[in-house]
Formats: structure tokens, C-alpha cells, sequence
């Protein structure tokens, strides 16, 4: 699908435009909340924008490499006021002013300059930044970022600091680390991140060498927590690590003391487990509505596929076979139109309009206690200058 699109930089032009006060992040907003990890691919903007429908208060976008961003230009379609980051041959990144209030971007760095000049490329379409210090992929660890970060805390700490000092303040500045493999080590790396002026820290309780199916540490995390509260540094601490949901997430503070979880993979599967009652037969139930909005949001062909392909949830109505031969449809399909049957009608600006709903007039939903945020309570994302308004957004 080609579409006119306005390209960047146009921030003159925003400011021109009458354009609401934007409520922004802060340490309190990491507090008591339910979040979509990074995820690269998985984590793309459909499934971000499910993710915040049912629930998610925040939302990670998947790790863009500092450089990798850095000469993408920025491009927003006139329609549906999607946002684009173009590199050569892809969209490095994609984004809605929609998910702006409840979205952190995550950058992949070794370099404080580069990552503040990743930082502010993008900083006018998010609400923070977050340093991914635990990728162990290699591609990431060779070149000094991801998870091995976590042995150079001299250079972690640099960009962290770089990033608080370069950024404007309203945009929060947080980290992901994994733990380490002794927990003293671990504290140690705590205290130096959380003295930083990070607003969130968020562990992933399991080590750098083990395997994603191997179960998160999250008992460890504990010790952790009550450390960082006996420094008297008020950071909250993100639990992650095998959270199922919605409900899991009460059981997961409960045992760490964490302020919030994060989850990944049970969102990948079904990005509707931020909802208390998460929906079942995902094939009938999320699948068809998925498409409409990609579809509309003119999200990549293949990334869609590859994201109803993680799809799966509890069954009651569809049967194994009916759900392995939707997924392997989908698989065989070249292109949107040759789904139509299963989608009903490709209604997808309606798709969008009701999520855009939900998200505009969501209220905070505390995880354990009642804490009503002010900030976010408020928050409406802007309207791009060159985009038609939405109205129920205003
Ligand atoms: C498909 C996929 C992609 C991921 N990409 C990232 C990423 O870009 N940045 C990051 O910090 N972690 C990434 N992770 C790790 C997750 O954010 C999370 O830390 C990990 O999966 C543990 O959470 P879980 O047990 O809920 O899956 C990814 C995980 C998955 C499954």
C-alpha cells in the first residue's frame, strides 16, 4: 500500500499547531503497572496497541540499535497518522501518537554519544528511553552492548548518565539488566545504575548464559528490591521473568517486592494477558481484528505474519486442528486480500478508531493497591500536524 506521506522534520510545523499539553512519565508512572517487555519484532506497533486495549500501562519498544536509527528518516503517513523511522530498505521503527504517552523506547548502545543521538532522534514520538543491558545475543555482545554491559558498569553508568543529562527532563531514562550470576555482584551493579538518576530499573531474573525455557530466578529479586529501598533511593524495581498475566503478576510481586512486572513471552502468545480475563480462542477472538489493524496501519506483511504465528491462547470453542490450519493460512498467504474471508469486512480505521478510544480515555488500573496517577489520568497524546484529528482523542 503506497500512501502520500509527510516527511520529517517538521517540528516547526507541530509547534505551530494548536497542540494539547502533554502530561508526562515519571518514577510513579513504573509503579504498580503491568508492562509489554522489548521484544524485537514481537513487540511491533499492532501488538503494542493491543497490549495497551487490554491493559498494558506501559509499553517497550523492541531494541533499535543506536546507529541503526540515526539516519532514518522520519515519515507520517497522512491517513492514519502512523509514524515511521525509514532506513534504506525497512522501517527501523514505527510508532502511533496514540501509544506516545505509555511508550518507552528502547536503544541497544555501547557509546554514550550515540546513544543520546539515537535518544533524540526519536525523543518527540516516546515518553523515555531505556538502555537494554541484557541482550546475549551475539551481535549485541561483540560490539560491548546488551548483556555485556553488565561487566562494564563504568561504561552502563556513562551512557545512563549521558542520556539523563542530554535528554529533556520530561523524558525518563531507565535500564534493563539481567542478574548477575552472585547476588552481591548484583547489588553492587544495582547501586551504581540506581544511583544514575535512572526513573526505573528493571531485572530480568534470569542470567546471562541461561536459556529463555530455563525458569526466572525471580526469588532472587527480593533481596534486591529491599536493597535498593535501603539505600533511601525511591526507583522502583520492574519484576521480570515467566509473568503469565494479568493475575500472575499479583503472585510475581507478591514473592519479589517489585513495584511492577513486565512480560514478555505470554504476551507475545496473546497480547490480551494484561486483562484480568484474558481472551480465550485467540484465533476467532484476536486474530481477525489483528489483521483489520495491521492492515489499516499498513504494518509490514511479514512482520504480521510472523507475529500471529507466536500467537496462542486457551481454547474453548476452536479445536487444535481449526487453530493449526488458520496459522498455517495465514503462513501460505502473500499478501492481506487473500484473508479477507476470515476477517468478515476490512474495517480496520474502525478497528483503530476503538482501540484509539480505549487507549484515550483509559484510567490507571493499580495492580494491588489503589494509587491514582494524576499524570497519565490526563494524558492525551498530540495530533500530528498534517493529520486529520481524531476527535474522541481531543
Ligand atoms: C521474541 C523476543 C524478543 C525479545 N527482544 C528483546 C529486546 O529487544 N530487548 C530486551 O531487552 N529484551 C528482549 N527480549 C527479552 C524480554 O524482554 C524478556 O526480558 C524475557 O523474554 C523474559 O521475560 P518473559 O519470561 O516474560 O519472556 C525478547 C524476548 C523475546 C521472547
Amino acid at each position: 500500500m503506497t500512501r502520500t506521506a509527510s516527511s520529517s522534520p517538521p517540528p516547526d510545523n507541530e509547534r505551530a499547531t494548536k497542540r494539547p499539553k502533554l502530561e508526562h512519565l515519571t518514577p510513579d508512572s513504573f509503579k504498580n503497572g503491568v508492562f509489554l517487555a522489548p521484544m524485537v519484532r514481537s513487540g511491533a506497533l499492532p501488538t503494542r496497541l493491543m497490549a495497551l486495549k487490554h491493559g498494558a500501562s506501559l509499553v517497550w519498544g523492541p531494541e533499535v540499535v543506536d546507529k541503526a536509527i540515526l539516519h532514518a528518516e522520519r515519515v507520517v503517513d497522512p491517513v492514519t497518522g502512523v509514524i515511521s523511522y525509514n532506513g534504506k530498505t525497512r522501517a527501523i521503527f514505527t510508532t502511533h501518537p496514540i501509544e506516545k504517552p505509555y511508550l518507552i523506547y528502547q536503544i541497544g548502545s555501547a557509546s554514550p554519544q550515540l546513544a543520546v543521538q539515537a535518544a533524540k532522534t526519536v525523543v518527540q514520538d516516546v515518553s523515555g528511553v531505556d538502555l537494554n543491558c541484557g541482550c546475549p545475543k551475539p551481535f549485541s555482545t561483540h560490539a560491548g552492548m546488551g548483556a555485556a554491559l553488565l561487566t562494564n558498569p563504568d561504561l552502563l553508568c556513562d551512557i545512563l548518565t549521558s542520556l539523563r543529562r542530554e535528554l529533556p527532563p520530561h523524558i525518563t531514562v531507565s535500564a534493563k539488566i539481567r542478574l548477575l550470576p552472585s547476588q552481591e555482584d548484583t547489588k553492587r551493579l544495582v547501586e551504581r545504575i540506581v544511583r544514575t538518576g535512572v526513573s526505573a530499573l528493571t531485572v530480568h531474573c534470569r542470567t546471562r548464559n541461561m536459556r529463555p525455557r530455563e525458569a526466572a530466578l525471580i526469588e532472587r529479586l527480593r533481596e534486591i528490591v529491599e536493597f535498593v529501598e535501603g539505600l533511601g533511593i525511591d526507583i522502583p524495581v520492574v519484576a521480570n521473568g515467566d509473568c503469565q498475566g494479568w493475575e500472575d503478576a499479583k503472585r510475581v510481586k507478591q514473592i519479589t517486592g517489585a513495584s511492577s512486572v513486565m512480560i514478555a513471552t505470554a504476551a507475545e502468545a496473546n497480547p490480551s494477558c494484561f486483562a484480568p480475563t484474558p481472551l480465550q480462542d485467540v484465533e476467532t477472538t484476536m486474530i481477525p481484528s489483528y489483521l483489520r489493524l495491521c492492515k489499516y496501519i499498513d504494518n509490514h506483511w511479514a512482520l504480521t505474519k510472523f507475529c500471529i504465528s507466536q500467537f496462542r491462547s486457551t481454547r474453548r470453542e476452536v479445536t487444535k486442528e481449526q487453530a493449526n490450519d488458520l496459522k498455517a493460512r495465514i503462513i501460505k498467504a502473500k499478501g492481506f486480500d487473500e484473508l479477507t474471508d476470515l476477517v468478515g469486512s476490512w474495517s480496520g480505521e474502525a478497528e483503530f478508531t476503538k482501540i484509539a478510544d480505549i487507549i484515550g480515555s483509559r484510567r490507571p488500573r493499580p495492580l494491588l493497591t489503589v494509587r491514582i496517577r494524576n499524570h497519565l489520568r490526563h494524558a492525551r497524546p498530540w495530533v500530528p500536524a498534517g493529520v486529520r484529528e481524531y476527535p474522541n482523542l481531543q
